[in-house]
């Protein structure tokens, strides 16, 4: 058995020149995730479901596990030292951690504290994601917006955890997407799939079909056609829709599919955050043989211009984006 510590250490041997600073910052993650674990797993006991009555700066109101996710997350990573700063889907602007450690350290994290927020009350899956990043600014200086609006190929590090029928941890470094389960019992999270890598074949497609009428032509003839009878290619594919990002990822990566929030009459840019929803998801999807879209152009290829800006996401196996792909064009 091989725990997430003793894994990120041997790979750190794999560089010469890390500095331990990556290690240290996922370790953050780790012990961040832990926490939200262990309060998820009891939620009905304790004061912490339902809305906090608060709105965050998009207009969606805040549950209180989303505020404490984040507040928990922001702590573990602000006593490491070893960050410069943090955005987060609840935090309205950057957060820049104060002191001299701080100012001299290299990464900066975005990230969604607690995802698919409308099925915390209902005891379904949610799940915490986070995107890293070497900052731009020179050492020794706060860090800025800057070193945040970094396009998605400059992650270092991305990854999510899910918290479902057992929580886990799945991470990439630009080698390779690895996943670990937590044993509530020791404390851990123990490596159950290494290099995890999408199946050849997908046959699930994700999307809050409720929303159909108000879809782009292209994505409503996708649709269309996953429905349709076709032994060659095993259609109709199942459907399958969690709402939340996270989980719907992770059954779509081990099992085979598509997840897609398109652009929608009321919402041209779709409804997921580009830097610590799309981002981080794009990276492990490639890093697993996978692809991720914004129904024309690769997510991680797009300059940001705002900390909460949206894209429209269509994540998953390669072949499945690219008949997506193929649909948007032929009826834009
Ligand atoms: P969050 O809870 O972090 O705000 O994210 C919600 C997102 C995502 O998790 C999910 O896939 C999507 O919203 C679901 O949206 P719909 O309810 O519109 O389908
Ligand atoms: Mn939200
Ligand atoms: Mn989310
Ligand atoms: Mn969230």
């Amino acid at each position: 058995m091989k725990t997430l510590g003793e894994f990120i250490v041997e790979k750190q041997q794999d560089f010469p020149h890390a500095t331990g600073e990556l290690t240290a910052l996922l370790s953050a993650i780790k012990l961040g995730a832990k926490i939200i674990h262990r309060d998820i797993n009891k939620a009905g006991l304790v004061d912490i479901l339902g809305t906090s009555g608060v709105e965050n700066v998009q207009g969606e109101v805040q549950m209180k596990l989303d505020l404490y996710a984040n507040e928990k997350l922001k702590a573990a990573m602000k006593a490491r030292g070893e960050i410069a700063g943090i955005a987060s889907e609840e935090e309205d602007e950057i957060v820049i951690f104060e002191g001299e450690r701080a100012a001299n350290a290299k990464y900066v994290i975005l990230m969604d504290p607690l995802d698919g927020s409308s099925n915390i009350d209902v005891n379904v899956s949610v799940g915490t994601i986070f995107s890293i990043y070497r900052r731009t600014t020179p050492l020794g200086q706060p860090v800025t917006e800057a070193d945040f609006l970094q396009p998605g190929h400059r992650q270092v590090a991305a990854g999510y955890v899910v918290y479902g029928s057992s929580t886990m941890l799945v991470y990439t470094t630009g080698a390779g997407v690895h996943a670990f389960t937590y044993d509530p019992s020791l404390g851990v999270f123990c490596l159950s799939h290494e290099r995890v890598m999408f199946p050849a074949k997908g046959n699930m497609y994700s999307i809050n079909e409720g929303n159909y009428i108000r879809f782009p032509l292209g994505v409503k003839k996708y649709i269309k056609y996953c429905q349709e009878e076709d032994e060659s290619t095993q259609r109709p594919y199942t459907s399958r829709y969690i709402g939340s990002l996270v989980a719907d990822f992770h059954r779509n990566l081990l099992k085979g599919g598509i997840y897609i929030y398109p652009s929608t009459a009321s919402h041209p840019q779709g409804k997921l955050r580009l830097l610590y929803e799309c981002n981080p998801m794009a990276f492990l999807a490639e890093q697993a043989g996978g692809k991720a879209s914004d129904g024309k152009n690769r997510i991680l290829d797009i300059i940001p211009q705002k900390l909460h800006e949206r894209a429209p996401f269509f994540v998953g196996n390669s072949s499945m984006v690219e008949d997506a792909e193929r649909f948007i064009k032929q009826f834009p």
